[in-house]
């Protein structure tokens, strides 16, 4: 066992640091407030590699491992979470997944552009009535020969009033129930795909949030991903690997609150000294930095497991799980040692309280993640008793 970091790993993280301080915290409180999706640091992150980290370098990629990536999505984290999901999308779902699964001629028709920022990717799954049961999916693609025929409704889609391309769950075959959905490469700009109402929200606000409406999409047969009937297997792949991205977001958002409150306890004095030696804040520093080291060694432990190609779903879960409610603990920890000025927007602490909430819900519920982890105590899969009851 070996807990060191690499050189490289060490400069993935200072550039990540560099970029999120020096780009993406200057606007970061104006693009929250108004809700404006961050075009111009968007294109930034893909020209610094950020949007493609782990395509491999033939598809014009970074060819990076999960570690590096989870680095660098934990830094962003720290400041800008719009950037940091729309950057988690782009790498883990939709990329990842093309690579994955795309036939060779997808891959270079399609990874360049994501990898780089030129496009920016959806992944299309969640529907009104298939949100964490996600086998329920409504949309449908009927085969027409040359061509599928997309109809349905999906929404929660990040980036969807921005990307280029989506990968779409469709049911191709109701009597099939699961195995009869399928994933599909759209492009946006292909008649039929309408851009539908966009979300105002709690956090991430400057990440655009859509419902997405497919009107008879005629879908070329060749933008079929993966096998036929493999789209639910595909998804919840996919998403097993998004959930180590959300979990280093989670992380990020607590270890920037934790920062933040740290630098202010040292500073703000109260009864003659800093509040950091009143055991008050003092005490909650402590909690909050030991929570924060536990879901970082989560975090760094599921993407190793990931690199080593070993089963990390479970892993995965649990990394998400822990570090976002982590997340939401030590962001509201934050405000209270910040105190009224943690409740205006100028510090970032409220910032981060109000986006920690979203790392709850979205890639699957807390709830999704408890029912991975539970299902496989109760399968046999990890932590069985080692004492004998007796009979
Ligand atoms: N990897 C591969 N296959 C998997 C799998 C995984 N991680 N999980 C399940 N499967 C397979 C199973 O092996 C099974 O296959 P067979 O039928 O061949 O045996 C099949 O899928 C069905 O599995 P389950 O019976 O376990 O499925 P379930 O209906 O009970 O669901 C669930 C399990 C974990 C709750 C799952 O539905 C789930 O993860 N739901 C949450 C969906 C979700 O995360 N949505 C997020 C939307 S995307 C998003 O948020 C992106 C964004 O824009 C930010």
């Amino acid at each position: 066992m070996y807990f060191q970091l690499t050189e490289e790993h060490e400069a993935v993280r200072q550039a990540a640091r560099d970029f999120a301080q020096q780009e993406l915290l200057p606007g970061v409180i104006k693009r929250d407030t108004e809700m404006k999706f961050p075009t111009e640091e968007v294109r930034k992150m893909g020209e610094m590699g950020f949007l493609g980290m782990m395509v491999s370098p033939e598809y014009g990629g970074g060819g990076m491992d999960s570690i590096s990536y989870v680095l660098a999505m934990e830094e962003i984290s720290k400041v800008d979470n719009s950037c940091s999901v729309i950057m988690s999308v782009n790498n883990s779902l939709v990329c990842w997944g093309i690579e994955k699964m795309g036939t060779e001629e997808q891959r270079r028709q399609y990874l360049p552009k994501l990898a780089s920022g030129e496009w920016i990717g959806s992944f299309c799954l969640s529907e009104p009535e298939a949100g964490s049961d996600a086998t329920q999916q409504k949309t449908t693609a009927i085969d027409c020969g040359d061509h599928y025929l997309l109809n349905g409704t999906k929404n929660w889609i990040t980036n969807g009033g921005s990307s280029s391309l989506h990968l779409v769950m469709a049911q191709t075959d109701p009597a099939l129930g699961h195995k009869g959905i399928c994933t599909f490469i759209v492009e946006t700009s292909w008649p039929g795909v309408v851009i539908g109402a966009k979300e105002d929200k709690l956090g991430i606000r400057a990440s655009d949030t859509h419902t997405i409406l497919y009107n008879d999409v005629k879908v070329p047969k060749e933008n079929l991903l993966g096998p036929a009937g493999g789209g639910f297997k595909f998804a919840m792949q996919t998403l097993t690997g998004g959930r180590i991205g959300i979990a280093s977001q989670a992380l990020g958002i607590a270890s920037g609150a934790y920062e933040l409150a740290l630098n202010y306890a040292k500073e703000r004095k109260t009864f003659g000294k800093p509040i950091a030696q009143h055991q008050a804040i003092s005490f909650k520093l402590a909690d909050m930095a030991t929570e924060i080291e536990a879901a970082r060694l989560m975090v760094l432990r599921a993407a190793w497991m990931k690199d080593q190609n070993l089963d990390f779903g479970v892993a995965a879960s649990m990394a998400k799980l822990f570090a976002s409610e982590v997340a939401m603990r030590q962001t509201v920890e934050a405000v209270q040692i910040h105190g009224g000025y943690g409740y205006v927007k100028e510090y970032h602490v409220e910032r981060l309280m109000r986006d920690a909430k979203i790392t709850q819900i979205y890639e699957g519920t807390s709830e999704v993640q408890r029912m991975v982890v539970s299902r496989a105590i109760l399968q046999g899969q990890l932590y069985q008793p080692m004492w004998k009851t007796q009979a």
